[in-house]
């Protein structure tokens, strides 16, 4: 017996905005294949918002062969904001409202951080415009409500796909350096992204980092001077030391006496943000001045978001779509899903997944539970968070002492 789609005649409308991620095109690949079973056209909307004005940019993704394992995003991404900001005063709503009937969308799913699935909430709130949340960031710092139950203790913690495949990435990444930095017995300073939150900075501990610094906790001069401290100590115990950075570090000046972050540019995007860039040349630089220490500093940048899709994020985009699939039948709209808890790769099924309001969509910085700001470090917590995702913390080092030759014996 031939049954019709439900939705057949009926179009679904993905964006992605923001920075990529390894696990767009997944996220997008696995919401177009739920939409199809039910009998939705699938249209791609290019560079974000971007592609809702003027004469409109979208692409039928209906019948299109998609690779997903393929990172970044095959519909490109922007940093358009639809609503005025200081850069674009314009309110361009009226252009996407009119492109969304032009085209005839009846559905519209955002991929996106903050700024991104910000702005759709607007739109859903202010215009009534059918709206599905999808959340990514490489930063991990979108508000998914995500429960990790640690020592019996319920700690509220993030996970935004894309973030998985870029913790592996920065946890490879400092494993490396390892090799290099214990050879010249150097402090070796690894700057991470990370705008707001030091989520992804964590996952350099996995690769052996055995400090790190955060946005969340300011580094007042009070607090510098405990932290050459600290590095001191630490650099005595082991003669090499790996120090993580989150790009966004709010460090103390000398010469200007205030509270300052390094940028790469003076320009901002349409939400506001500046591009950051080179806190940990400055903060290698002070460390071999203070302390005499040979430092070196190492910028991943784009690495971590770039390359494949990750396995974890490649199981965690299908459980999420799961949960598209089924806002979209009962038309649940004004939604996101997320994960209801924090699991292993196997247990990334739609049975363990949830969806939140838009309207309580926002950021959600590392808590106490993850981070001691007295030591530098990340706690059992966020190493046990994070080892759900990545395994266990990879620590190796040469591993030898040698005994020394003493010539007079001869
Ligand atoms: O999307 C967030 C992010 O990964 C931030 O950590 C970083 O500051 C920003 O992207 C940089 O992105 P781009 O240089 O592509 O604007």
């Amino acid at each position: 017996m031939r049954q019709e789609k439900i939705f057949k005649g009926k179009t679904v409308a993905i964006l992605s905005g923001g920075g990529d991620t390894p696990a767009i095109n997944s996220s997008i690949e696995n919401i177009r294949n739920r939409a199809l079973i039910l009998g939705f056209k699938v249209y791609g909307i290019r560079q974000g918002w971007k592609g809702l004005l003027g004469e409109g940019d979208i692409v039928d993704l209906t019948n299109q062969p998609y690779n997903g394992l393929y990172g970044g995003t095959a519909l490109c991404s922007s940093r358009t904001n639809p609503f005025p900001s200081e850069k674009n005063p314009e309110d361009r709503v009226p252009q996407i409202i009119a492109n969304l009937k032009k085209y005839k969308v009846d559905v519209l799913i955002t991929i996106g951080g903050d700024d991104t699935n910000g702005a759709a909430k607007r739109l859903y709130e202010r215009e009534g415009i059918p709206v599905i949340g999808f959340p990514k960031t490489i930063d991990n710092d979108l508000r998914t409500k995500t429960i990790h139950t640690y020592n019996g203790k319920d700690i509220e913690a993030v996970l935004c796909p894309g973030f998985p495949t870029a913790a592996l990435n920065v946890s490879n990444m400092t494993r490396h350096l390892r090799s290099t930095n214990e050879s010249h017995q150097r402090v070796m300073v690894v700057e991470v992204m990370g705008r707001d939150a030091g989520w992804l900075t964590g996952s350099a501990i996995f690769g052996g980092a055995e400090l790190a610094l955060v946005p969340e906790y300011e580094m007042t001069a009070e607090r510098k001077e405990r932290f050459f401290e600290t590095v001191k100590q630490r650099y005595q115990e082991k003669k090499n030391l790996i120090i993580a950075v989150s790009e966004g570090v709010r460090w103390w000046n000398e010469e200007t006496q205030k509270l300052s972050m390094v940028y790469a540019s003076s320009e901002t995007d349409e939400y506001g943000h500046p591009r950051f860039g080179g806190v940990s040349g400055v903060i290698a630089s002070e460390i071999s001045t203070r302390l005499g220490i040979q430092a070196r500093s190492q910028i991943s940048g784009y690495y971590p978001r770039s390359g494949m899709c990750g396995e974890y994020d490649r199981q965690l985009t299908s459980s999420l779509a799961d949960k598209v699939l089924d806002l979209l039948i009962r038309e649940d709209y004004g939604k996101m899903p997320v994960m209801s808890k924090i699991v292993p790769t196997e247990q990334l099924e739609e049975y363990n997944t949830d969806t939140i309001d838009m309207g309580s969509i926002g950021n959600r910085p590392l808590q106490n539970d993850y981070y001691d700001s007295d030591s530098f470090t990340f706690t059992d917590a966020y190493v046990d968070f994070l080892t759900h995702i990545l395994g266990k913390p990879y620590t190796s080092s040469f591993g030898y002492t040698f005994a020394k030759v003493n010539p007079n014996l001869l």
